[in-house]
């Protein structure tokens, strides 16, 4: 059976916040907090928080500016924070608002409306809530027959999310499933932390999976590898828990963290051997992959694990395309975001969508233009 990625949308908010303007407010973050703790600071109490700069992060990341959904909130030094309401029946959840947006692009481009679609997974970094699912809210609201659920894996969100969608069409559930990654990061981004404050964007991608070949533009999934192994790398340790815990945490304990070098050390060398060994299971060279699109958390890792994958650090970047310059880590989202504004492939042609990230758990899928 042939299985299609039929048609992908992306959602993305118009605020952007550029380099300059993310670290020009850090830093006077740190001036406020470095004045009002001077006490303390000469005391050894506490410690001086250092300057980020825009130099650091465009070459430690590759990232120039980020979409955001509270652009004038982030950046006040009182807020550091986007402002958002508590969520409630009165109205739609944000990641339904946005999960919709991108869904209705990606029906579009597939060619499909929503009689034809069989199930709604929504995969994402960040639950909305417990229950009920936010891809039953979508289902209702886009009336959609049949089944629809979330589910969370880290940056992997979208990419395992896509898989269940190709083995519930493969095992006879389905025929038409609609996948549904909503990240909306900047309410779990500490912006007081200088590692971490420039990293992440808003944003959502959709992806019509189908038994059918139902646009111009389909892609026929090749072969899907997954893998997971444990480490506490990268955490986010927020829980309904947290209400009943009788030890101390504030919430920013509770917010995203994680070891970056480390994450980039052990992360890269692992997708690179993860992805050649899945070409060797297939009969392919690299040289048959004309474009890989993969996670957006770093665009020196990025170019890392391809030069470790085809053999030299020598290529055109079109080969490994970058929104993440543009759009910052958009956690699980990065990779088809990729494979949204770059998927310009001649009929027979390969790809390779991958992701990598909190787990850790990578999917890597290949695919081709048909
Ligand atoms: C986060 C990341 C960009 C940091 O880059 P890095 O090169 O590893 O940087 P390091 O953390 O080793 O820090 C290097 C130096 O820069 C400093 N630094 C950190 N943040 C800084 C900032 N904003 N401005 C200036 N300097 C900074 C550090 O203090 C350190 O200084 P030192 O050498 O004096 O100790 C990078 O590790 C990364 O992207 N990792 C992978 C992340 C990932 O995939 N996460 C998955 C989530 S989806």
């Amino acid at each position: 059976m042939q299985i299609h990625i039929a048609g992908t949308g992306i959602w993305y908010p118009k605020e952007t916040i550029n380099n300059e303007e993310i670290v020009s407010s850090f830093n006077s973050y740190v001036d406020h907090f470095n004045n009002s703790n001077k006490d303390k600071i000469e005391s050894g109490e506490l410690e001086k928080l250092d300057y980020s700069s825009t130099e650091f992060i465009e070459k430690a990341s590759g990232i120039k500016t980020r979409h955001v959904i509270d652009k004038k909130n982030i950046l006040d030094i009182n807020k550091m924070m986007p402002a958002v309401l508590h969520e409630d029946e009165s109205k739609l959840s944000i990641h339904a608002e946005v999960g919709i947006k991108a869904a209705q692009v990606a029906m579009k481009n597939a060619n499909v409306t929503s009689s034809d679609i069989d199930a709604v997974i929504l995969g994402t970094s960040h639950a909305a809530r417990n229950y009920p699912s936010v891809a039953i809210e979508i289902q209702n609201e886009l009336g959609i027959s049949g089944y629809a659920y979330d589910m969370l894996v880290g940056c992997s969100s979208t990419t395992f999310a896509i898989n269940n969608a190709v083995s519930d069409i493969s095992s006879g559930l389905a025929d038409t499933v609609l996948v549904i990654n909503p990240e909306i990061s900047t309410p779990f981004v500490n912006y007081t932390k200088r590692d971490i404050h420039f990293i992440f964007g808003d944003g959502c991608v959709a992806t019509v999976v189908s038994k059918n070949n139902t646009s111009n533009n389909s892609f026929r999934v090749i072969d899907r590898k997954l893998i997971t192994k444990f480490s506490n790398n990268i955490r986010s340790d927020w829980s309904y828990l947290a209400r009943a815990a009788t030890d101390e945490k504030s919430y920013e304990d509770l917010l995203f963290y994680q070891n970056g070098n480390s994450v980039f050390k052990e992360v890269c060398p692992m997708v690179a051997e993860f992805i050649n060994n899945q070409l060797k299971e297939n009969n392919l060279d690299s040289t048959d992959i004309k474009k890989f699109w993969l996670h957006q958390a770093n665009a020196r890792m990025i170019n890392l694990i391809v030069s470790k994958i085809i053999g030299t650090n020598d290529f055109d970047t079109s080969l490994a395309p970058l929104p993440i310059e543009k759009f910052g880590n958009l956690a699980s989202a990065g990779s088809m975001f990729a494979f949204n504004l770059h998927n310009d492939l001649e009929p027979g042609e390969k790809g390779l969508i991958c992701s990598f990230g909190a787990g850790y758990s990578v999917c890597s899928i290949i695919v081709e233009k048909i």
